[in-house]
């Protein structure tokens, strides 16, 4: 467990998966219901961010989720997921960073910057060397941010929003 000021970063419990429904349906809201078709969010909100789905997604082995707590509020999580990385991601050792978000009123102020070190260290303790995502093309501050973190552009991919199909920019970071 890591304390940063009045942050609490940890590794996310069976207990959290309702907390952290709410929590990634409003941050995925925030960040892409302006640019979307409301059936392709309300498809893809339904499909991946119901309590359940998050609760399966915790017990899942393949995957890890790390979140931060702000006055006992959850105000961002990471999430972490072996599977088969796209071509362009070279190495061995490659674990995807699958999401990455923090509640809107907490941008700028340190706080991805702090989930990221504890994801990546994270990342590192299950053995990763290379930590990779899909960022959506468009996602000028997600990209921005991944860039001060590391991350290095190596490539493109598909991503489904409903029926919509969306170039995302691949990004990779060496760890340790
Ligand atoms: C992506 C995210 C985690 C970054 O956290 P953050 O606290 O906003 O990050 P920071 O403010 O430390 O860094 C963002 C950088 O982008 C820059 N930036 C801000 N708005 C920007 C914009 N519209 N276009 C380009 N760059 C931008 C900032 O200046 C900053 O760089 P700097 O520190 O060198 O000035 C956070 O914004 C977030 O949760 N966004 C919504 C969810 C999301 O997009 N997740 C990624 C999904 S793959």
């Amino acid at each position: 467990m890591t304390m940063v000021r009045e942050l609490t970063i940890r590794s996310a419990a069976a207990a959290d998966a309702e907390r952290l429904s709410e929590l990634a349906v409003r941050t995925f809201r925030d960040t892409y219901a302006e640019h979307n078709r409301p059936e392709n969010m309300a498809r893809y909100l339904a499909a991946h961010f119901s309590p359940r789905h998050q609760a399966e997604e915790l017990a899942d082995s393949a995957m890890a989720t790390v979140v931060v707590e702000a006055e006992h509020q959850l105000i961002g999580y990471a999430q972490l997921r072996t599977g088969n990385p796209p071509k362009c991601v070279s190495g061995t050792d490659r674990l995807e960073l699958s999401r990455f978000y923090v509640d809107r009123p907490w941008h700028g102020r340190g706080v991805a910057q702090a989930l990221m070190n504890a994801t990546a260290a994270e990342a590192a303790r299950r053995g990763a060397r290379t930590l990779w995502l899909g960022v959506w093309e468009r996602n000028s501050r997600g990209i921005a941010f991944y860039r001060k973190c590391g991350f290095a552009d190596v490539g493109g991919q598909t991503f489904v929003l409903g029926s919509d199909r969306q170039d995302d920019r691949v990004m990779a970071l060496a760890l340790g």
